[in-house]
Protein backbone atom coordinates (compact mmCIF):
# COMPACT_ATOMS: atom_id res chain seq x y z
CA UNK A 1 0.00 0.00 0.00
CA UNK A 2 1.40 3.23 -1.56
CA UNK A 3 1.54 6.10 1.42
CA UNK A 4 1.16 8.95 -0.28
CA UNK A 5 2.02 12.72 1.50
CA UNK A 6 -0.70 15.21 0.38
CA UNK A 7 0.55 18.75 -0.38
CA UNK A 8 4.06 17.17 0.28
CA UNK A 9 4.07 16.53 4.14
CA UNK A 10 0.54 19.24 4.81
CA UNK A 11 0.60 18.16 8.53
CA UNK A 12 4.33 19.20 8.96
CA UNK A 13 4.88 22.04 6.92
CA UNK A 14 3.38 24.72 4.91
CA UNK A 15 1.50 22.79 2.17
CA UNK A 16 2.78 22.73 -1.51
CA UNK A 17 6.55 24.00 -0.84
CA UNK A 18 9.89 22.51 -1.22
CA UNK A 19 10.12 22.45 2.00
CA UNK A 20 6.89 20.61 2.47
CA UNK A 21 7.82 17.49 -0.43
CA UNK A 22 11.68 17.76 1.02
CA UNK A 23 9.81 16.37 4.16
CA UNK A 24 7.88 13.81 2.91
CA UNK A 25 10.35 12.39 1.57
CA UNK A 26 12.40 12.27 4.79
CA UNK A 27 9.05 10.61 6.17
CA UNK A 28 9.76 7.91 3.56
CA UNK A 29 6.70 8.49 1.40
CA UNK A 30 5.98 6.56 -1.89
CA UNK A 31 4.55 9.41 -3.80
CA UNK A 32 3.81 13.05 -2.95
CA UNK A 33 0.61 15.05 -4.17
CA UNK A 34 0.70 18.37 -5.27
CA UNK A 35 -1.95 20.83 -6.37
CA UNK A 36 -1.56 22.82 -9.91
CA UNK A 37 -2.27 25.89 -11.32
CA UNK A 38 -1.03 28.45 -13.92
CA UNK A 39 0.74 31.47 -13.52
CA UNK A 40 0.33 34.68 -15.90
CA UNK A 41 2.82 33.81 -17.74
CA UNK A 42 1.70 29.95 -18.80
CA UNK A 43 3.64 28.49 -16.22
CA UNK A 44 2.23 25.50 -14.26
CA UNK A 45 2.95 26.34 -10.30
CA UNK A 46 2.47 24.40 -7.19
CA UNK A 47 -0.13 26.02 -5.24
CA UNK A 48 -3.76 24.82 -4.18
CA UNK A 49 -5.98 27.75 -4.24
CA UNK A 50 -6.55 30.05 -6.86
CA UNK A 51 -5.46 32.52 -4.77
CA UNK A 52 -1.83 33.41 -3.05
CA UNK A 53 -3.56 34.46 0.28
CA UNK A 54 -4.02 32.00 2.18
CA UNK A 55 -0.76 30.25 1.82
CA UNK A 56 1.65 33.51 1.13
CA UNK A 57 2.35 36.68 2.77
CA UNK A 58 0.86 38.15 -0.14
CA UNK A 59 -2.95 38.94 -1.85
CA UNK A 60 -4.06 38.34 -5.65
CA UNK A 61 -5.35 35.57 -7.88
CA UNK A 62 -2.50 33.19 -9.09
CA UNK A 63 -2.93 33.88 -12.62
CA UNK A 64 -1.98 37.28 -11.93
CA UNK A 65 1.64 36.87 -10.77
CA UNK A 66 4.87 35.40 -12.96
CA UNK A 67 6.14 31.99 -11.88
CA UNK A 68 9.42 34.23 -11.16
CA UNK A 69 7.30 36.19 -8.80
CA UNK A 70 5.71 33.15 -7.20
CA UNK A 71 8.75 31.64 -6.80
CA UNK A 72 10.61 34.16 -4.93
CA UNK A 73 7.43 33.96 -2.35
CA UNK A 74 7.32 30.10 -2.03
CA UNK A 75 5.45 28.58 -4.70
CA UNK A 76 7.38 26.32 -6.88
CA UNK A 77 6.81 25.76 -10.38
CA UNK A 78 6.15 21.90 -11.15
CA UNK A 79 9.64 21.75 -12.59
CA UNK A 80 11.11 22.74 -9.55
CA UNK A 81 9.18 20.22 -7.50
CA UNK A 82 10.47 17.49 -10.50
CA UNK A 83 14.02 19.06 -9.50
CA UNK A 84 14.00 18.16 -5.94
CA UNK A 85 12.02 14.99 -6.18
CA UNK A 86 14.52 13.54 -9.24
CA UNK A 87 14.28 9.79 -8.77
CA UNK A 88 13.02 9.78 -4.71
CA UNK A 89 9.13 9.10 -5.32
CA UNK A 90 6.21 9.17 -7.75
CA UNK A 91 4.37 12.32 -7.70
CA UNK A 92 0.52 12.65 -8.53
CA UNK A 93 -0.25 15.52 -10.20
CA UNK A 94 -3.53 17.16 -9.34
CA UNK A 95 -4.55 19.95 -12.30
CA UNK A 96 -6.70 22.61 -10.61
CA UNK A 97 -7.92 24.40 -14.07
CA UNK A 98 -8.50 23.12 -17.25
CA UNK A 99 -6.00 25.92 -18.50
CA UNK A 100 -3.11 24.42 -16.88
CA UNK A 101 -3.69 20.66 -18.91
CA UNK A 102 -1.72 21.53 -22.13
CA UNK A 103 1.36 23.10 -20.27
CA UNK A 104 1.59 20.45 -17.39
CA UNK A 105 1.54 17.82 -20.71
CA UNK A 106 4.16 20.04 -22.13
CA UNK A 107 6.31 20.23 -18.90
CA UNK A 108 6.11 16.48 -18.54
CA UNK A 109 7.26 15.89 -22.48
CA UNK A 110 10.19 18.22 -21.45
CA UNK A 111 11.43 16.68 -18.29
CA UNK A 112 13.83 13.49 -17.38
CA UNK A 113 11.37 12.52 -15.04
CA UNK A 114 10.05 9.66 -15.59
CA UNK A 115 6.57 9.63 -16.36
CA UNK A 116 5.65 5.84 -15.18
CA UNK A 117 5.89 7.60 -11.83
CA UNK A 118 3.20 10.48 -12.17
CA UNK A 119 0.19 10.00 -11.77
CA UNK A 120 -2.18 13.22 -13.41
CA UNK A 121 -5.55 13.09 -11.21
CA UNK A 122 -8.47 16.22 -11.55
CA UNK A 123 -12.14 16.85 -10.22
CA UNK A 124 -12.38 18.33 -13.57
CA UNK A 125 -13.16 15.40 -15.60
CA UNK A 126 -12.57 17.34 -18.78
CA UNK A 127 -8.97 17.85 -17.97
CA UNK A 128 -8.80 14.17 -17.54
CA UNK A 129 -10.52 13.98 -21.07
CA UNK A 130 -7.92 15.62 -23.01
CA UNK A 131 -4.85 14.00 -20.26
CA UNK A 132 -6.36 10.68 -22.63
CA UNK A 133 -6.20 12.26 -25.71
CA UNK A 134 -3.15 13.71 -25.72
CA UNK A 135 -0.80 11.77 -23.14
CA UNK A 136 -1.04 8.22 -24.18
CA UNK A 137 1.11 6.82 -21.66
CA UNK A 138 0.45 8.38 -18.80
CA UNK A 139 -1.94 7.31 -15.68
CA UNK A 140 -4.91 9.35 -14.87
CA UNK A 141 -6.52 9.50 -11.61
CA UNK A 142 -10.32 9.94 -11.46
CA UNK A 143 -11.19 12.22 -8.52
CA UNK A 144 -14.93 12.28 -6.79
CA UNK A 145 -15.86 13.57 -3.79
CA UNK A 146 -20.00 12.00 -4.65
CA UNK A 147 -19.73 9.24 -6.45
CA UNK A 148 -17.61 6.27 -7.06
CA UNK A 149 -20.52 4.83 -9.74
CA UNK A 150 -20.02 7.44 -11.90
CA UNK A 151 -16.52 7.61 -11.34
CA UNK A 152 -15.91 4.18 -12.25
CA UNK A 153 -18.13 4.46 -15.67
CA UNK A 154 -16.02 8.00 -16.59
CA UNK A 155 -12.30 5.68 -15.54
CA UNK A 156 -13.48 2.86 -18.11
CA UNK A 157 -14.22 5.58 -21.12
CA UNK A 158 -10.62 7.24 -20.35
CA UNK A 159 -8.84 3.86 -19.46
CA UNK A 160 -7.84 5.65 -15.89
CA UNK A 161 -5.32 3.99 -14.19
CA UNK A 162 -6.62 4.74 -10.26
CA UNK A 163 -10.01 6.55 -8.97
CA UNK A 164 -9.01 8.94 -6.03
CA UNK A 165 -12.32 8.91 -4.09
CA UNK A 166 -13.28 11.08 -0.82
CA UNK A 167 -12.25 8.52 1.34
CA UNK A 168 -15.54 8.51 3.30
CA UNK A 169 -17.22 7.17 0.04
CA UNK A 170 -15.95 3.76 0.50
CA UNK A 171 -16.83 0.41 1.83
CA UNK A 172 -15.91 -3.31 0.78
CA UNK A 173 -18.08 -3.84 -1.33
CA UNK A 174 -17.03 -0.77 -3.72
CA UNK A 175 -13.80 -1.43 -3.34
CA UNK A 176 -13.80 -4.60 -4.64
CA UNK A 177 -16.04 -3.22 -7.78
CA UNK A 178 -13.30 -1.00 -8.64
CA UNK A 179 -10.42 -4.02 -8.56
CA UNK A 180 -12.47 -6.10 -9.93
CA UNK A 181 -12.60 -3.33 -12.98
CA UNK A 182 -8.92 -3.23 -12.93
CA UNK A 183 -8.53 0.81 -11.15
CA UNK A 184 -6.34 0.86 -8.31
CA UNK A 185 -7.82 3.15 -5.23
CA UNK A 186 -6.49 6.01 -3.83
CA UNK A 187 -8.48 7.29 -0.95
CA UNK A 188 -8.13 11.23 0.07
CA UNK A 189 -7.58 12.71 2.79
CA UNK A 190 -7.15 10.11 5.52
CA UNK A 191 -5.62 11.71 8.84
CA UNK A 192 -7.11 10.27 11.82
CA UNK A 193 -5.60 6.97 13.18
CA UNK A 194 -8.94 5.29 13.15
CA UNK A 195 -9.99 6.42 9.99
CA UNK A 196 -6.58 4.96 8.50
CA UNK A 197 -7.15 1.53 10.37
CA UNK A 198 -10.92 1.28 8.84
CA UNK A 199 -9.34 2.67 4.78
CA UNK A 200 -6.50 0.37 5.30
CA UNK A 201 -8.93 -2.70 6.45
CA UNK A 202 -10.62 -2.03 3.26
CA UNK A 203 -7.15 -2.80 1.00
CA UNK A 204 -6.87 0.27 -0.37
CA UNK A 205 -3.94 0.24 -3.16
CA UNK A 206 -2.47 4.06 -1.58
CA UNK A 207 -3.74 6.83 1.17
CA UNK A 208 -3.72 10.14 0.71
CA UNK A 209 -2.37 12.08 3.81
CA UNK A 210 -0.85 15.24 5.46
CA UNK A 211 0.67 12.84 7.84
CA UNK A 212 2.13 9.88 5.58
CA UNK A 213 4.69 9.07 8.80
CA UNK A 214 0.67 7.78 10.25
CA UNK A 215 0.41 5.24 7.39
O1 LIG B 1 -5.99 14.67 -4.53
C1 LIG B 1 -6.73 14.45 -3.38
C2 LIG B 1 -7.09 15.71 -2.64
O2 LIG B 1 -5.97 16.53 -2.59
C3 LIG B 1 -8.24 16.45 -3.27
O3 LIG B 1 -8.72 17.53 -2.53
O4 LIG B 1 -8.92 19.93 -1.96
O5 LIG B 1 -7.04 18.60 -1.04
O6 LIG B 1 -7.07 19.21 -3.44
P1 LIG B 1 -7.90 18.87 -2.23
CA1 LIG C 1 -5.10 18.10 -4.08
Amino acid sequence: MLKIGHRGAKGYATENTIASFQKAIELGVDMIELDVHLSKDGIPVVIHDETIDRTTHYSGFVNQFTAEFLQSIGVPTLRDVFDLVENRCAINIEIKVFVATKPVLEVLKNTKFPQEKIIISSFNWDVLNVCHSEGENISLGVLTELSIEEALTFAKKINAYSINPYFKLLNPENVKDIHQNGFKVFPWTVNNPDDITFVKSLKVDGIISDFPDRL
